[in-house]
């Protein structure tokens, strides 16, 4: 499987904006305009590609929607979620550098310390100006304003920069334009042990929106992945069932939290919400190319054998092997894990909705009869992974 990192980032993005129609496309446009900002100065190419990067992913550290929104706001001053999205990119070793410049997204000019190197602390305080660019919707008196913030938010190099021109390529951006960037930078191909490391640190930013599913995408996985060895499939299959685990809720980044996290009965339009998730996933994840399988996988995990799943209503002859897994292992998380209408279930209680919807058609009965056979086994893994995620959060929020 081979995935290029900008290719990647690009997808990823796209989910983040997702999370509100207030955010729809911040990433893509500030990483447009942070770009050709740096462009105008000359500035090496990699110094582009690494600012690209770190402005397609510069707000992956603000969960919620309200952080979001605040994130926009131009006296904006809480820089949480600058160094949370820096300790979640960080993981991934090509994208140390990018992470640099997203934990100094917000800090003013003249509070960028000494030890920061002259190329990073300038990369990061044009990250900074092409986000409020963005923020102030490219409105020529927001543009005055930021002219004035010079010597303190930003570097009169930064500032030299701002011109006429970069409102035109808003206004562009802002009417459908994808930019050029993504086109012209040279992209290289991610090691396959640094996509696993991205889809987990991701796996936090869709599972943390709620507390009560806040390890379901590593429990999945991994569930997913013991499943896929006790079938006999490959290594590289088995991986590949890993990332789709790890990614297979992202459509519901836009979800709103309170409905992931409503108690009681959703309404019908809340429900239809919900059940929007995996044709979601299928847009971003489609869009990425080397994804094929993944993007199948994890967003074929609502269909069911019999047809009556969503959201293509597919049947079995339709659905593969891994699909298949993946249906099976979310069903079982969902099961054993406490959710905000009921507390995780025993082994005989899941035992028994796993079995009845395998004779009823949902699900397929040789996965089932798997995890039946090897329950402590794969419960086990499970418990472990979701516990070891859960403080691997708790430390990079801490
Ligand atoms: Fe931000
Ligand atoms: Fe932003
Ligand atoms: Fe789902």
């Amino acid at each position: 499987m081979h995935v290029k990192i900008i290719d990647l980032m690009v997808g990823i993005s796209g989910a983040l904006d997702l999370i509100s129609p207030e955010v729809v496309g911040h990433h893509r446009r500030t990483a447009e305009i942070a770009t050709t900002l740096a462009h105008s100065l000359n500035l090496p190419e990699k110094d582009l590609g690494d600012l690209y990067l770190a402005a397609l992913l510069h707000d992956i550290g603000a969960f919620s929607l309200k952080s979001r929104i605040d994130a926009l706001d131009f006296e904006f001053s809480d820089i949480r979620h600058a160094e949370l999205g820096y300790r979640l990119v960080a993981r991934v070793p090509h994208l140390q550098r990018p992470a640099r410049l997203i934990r100094l997204h917000h800090t003013p000019w003249n509070g960028i310390g000494e030890d920061v190197p002259a190329d990073e602390a300038l990369l990061a305080n044009i990250l900074n100006l092409a986000d409020r660019v963005d923020a102030a919707d490219g409105q020529p008196e927001h543009i005055d304003r930021l002219h004035r913030l010079s010597g303190t938010v930003f570097s009169p190099r930064t500032l030299s920069t701002l011109t006429r021109d970069i409102l035109i390529l808003h206004h562009k951006l802002g009417s459908g334009s994808k930019g050029s960037w993504k086109d012209t930078l040279e992209d290289t191909i991610i090691p396959q042990s640094e996509l696993l490391d991205f889809a987990d640190a991701f796996s936090h930013v869709i599972d943390f929106r709620s507390r009560f599913t806040a390890t379901h995408s590593c429990g999945v996985a991994e569930t997913a992945a013991a499943l896929g060895r006790l079938a006999g499939l490959s290594e590289t299959e088995t991986r590949t069932l890993k990332l789709a685990g790890l990614l297979h809720d992202i459509g519901k980044l836009a979800v709103p939290s309170e409905i992931i996290e409503k108690k009681g009965g959703l309404t019908d339009s809340e429900f239809e919400i919900v059940r929007s998730h995996p044709g979601i996933c299928e847009t971003i994840l489609s869009g990425i190319s080397g994804f094929a399988d993944i993007s199948h996988w994890a967003c074929q995990h609502h269909e069911r054998l019999n047809g009556r799943g969503y959201p293509h209503g597919l049947l079995a002859s339709q659905l593969s092997t891994g699909s298949r897994i993946m249906a099976v292992a979310d069903v079982f998380t969902a099961l054993t894990e406490d959710r905000p209408y009921r507390a995780g279930m025993s082994k005989s209680q899941a035992l028994e909705v796993l079995g009845s919807m395998s004779t009823s058609g949902f699900l397929d009965p040789t996965h089932v009869s798997l995890l039946h056979k090897h329950y402590e086994n794969i419960d086990t893994i499970r418990v472990e992974s979701q516990s070891v995620a859960m403080k691997r959060f708790c430390s990079l929020a801490a």
